[in-house]
């Protein structure tokens, strides 16, 4: 592995390897064991967009492996004023030892990866969020004690997070099920992909029919960052597909709910259904931390 680009990029035995590294790197954590893997190493934090988690999980990440985290915002960089990406790729690879790009475009990502020497990681795009998802899955594994066979449910807009979900729990041997309001469904080259997968995977346009039986509900904003604008529009497009008692109902009683935050309450998550599932949705802001270290160690150590 050179990159963390996208899931699409890694096998199941990358995915499930990354997950075991990330349990053991937390145990360390938890016994305050230190564990300086990458000591003497800079990875550059490229922003294009705001975040909370990630800059504040990746910058603490690096501290925790001996190494330094260096923000580069794009209002501040030349990136920003229009220096190429392939320029900045080049540049960059010259003094960092991995870059974190948070950005619009996935091309952007896959340019830098392209032109620099160095690994690069999409800590989200317009198309996925990867990391993320590495989060998710380790929080899943924790709670349900396997992957295999466990059943996600995606409820709201078809955007990066559904579109990383679909590939990263296909690939660690779950099963998902989306709903989607017909005009918000995910990216078509991932519903290409989800079709090799027969019936471990389900695209609906009714939340019902994907939370049955689910063990895991999941949702995300109805309006992504760069989308705020369309907030009106997006809101009643997607009434309906609320993750509210009603639709946790029809899921599996031991269901666990997961949200990648920030959550908009009674919006695509009710208040009540938030809180009542706190602990999982805060153990899953935490594995930020611990899932990006182990992909840190496993491209830059
Ligand atoms: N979930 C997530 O990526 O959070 P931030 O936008 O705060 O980084
Ligand atoms: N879909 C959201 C995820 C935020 C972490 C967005 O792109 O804004």
């Amino acid at each position: 592995m050179k990159h963390f680009l996208k899931l699409l990029d890694c096998t199941s035995e990358e995915i499930i390897e990354l997950l075991d590294l990330a349990d053991q790197l937390k145990k360390y954590v938890k016994e305050g064991k230190e564990h300086p893997f990458l000591k003497g190493k800079t990875l550059g934090m490229i922003f294009e967009k705001s975040s909370t988690r990630t800059r504040v999980s990746f910058e603490t990440g690096m501290f925790q492996l001996g190494g330094h985290a260096l923000f580069i915002s794009s209002k501040d960089a030349q990136i920003g004023r229009g220096e190429p990406t392939e320029d900045t790729a080049r540049v960059l690879s010259r003094y960092l030892d991995g870059i974190m790009i948070r950005t619009f475009d996935q091309a952007e990502v896959e340019t830098l990866a392209e032109y620099g020497s160095i690994p690069i990681i999409n800590g989200l795009t317009d198309l996925y969020h990867p990391c993320q998802i590495m989060a998710d899955l380790q929080t899943i594994r924790e709670y349900k004690g396997k992957l295999e066979g466990v059943k996600l449910c995606y409820i709201g807009d078809g955007n990066n997070m559904a579109n990383s979900y679909i590939v990263g729990c296909l690939k660690a041997g779950m099963s998902v099920s989306v709903a989607t309001p017909d005009d918000y469904q995910p990216a078509a080259h991932v519903l290409e992909f989800a079709k090799a997968y027969g019936n471990r995977f389900l695209l609906t346009n009714d939340p019902k029919v994907a939370a049955r039986n689910a063990d895991v509900v999941a949702t995300d904003v109805w309006a992504s960052m760069g989308q705020e604008e369309e907030q009106a529009i997006r809101e009643k497009a997607f009434a309906g597909f609320q993750v509210n008692t009603d639709l946790m109902s029809v899921a599996k009683s031991s269901c666990m709910v997961l949200h990648c935050l920030p959550a908009h309450r009674e919006e695509e998550i009710t208040a009540e259904v938030f809180e009542a599932h706190a602990n999982e949705i805060f153990d899953e802001a935490e594995n930020r931390l611990h899932a990006q270290k182990a992909i840190l160690v496993k491209l830059m150590a």
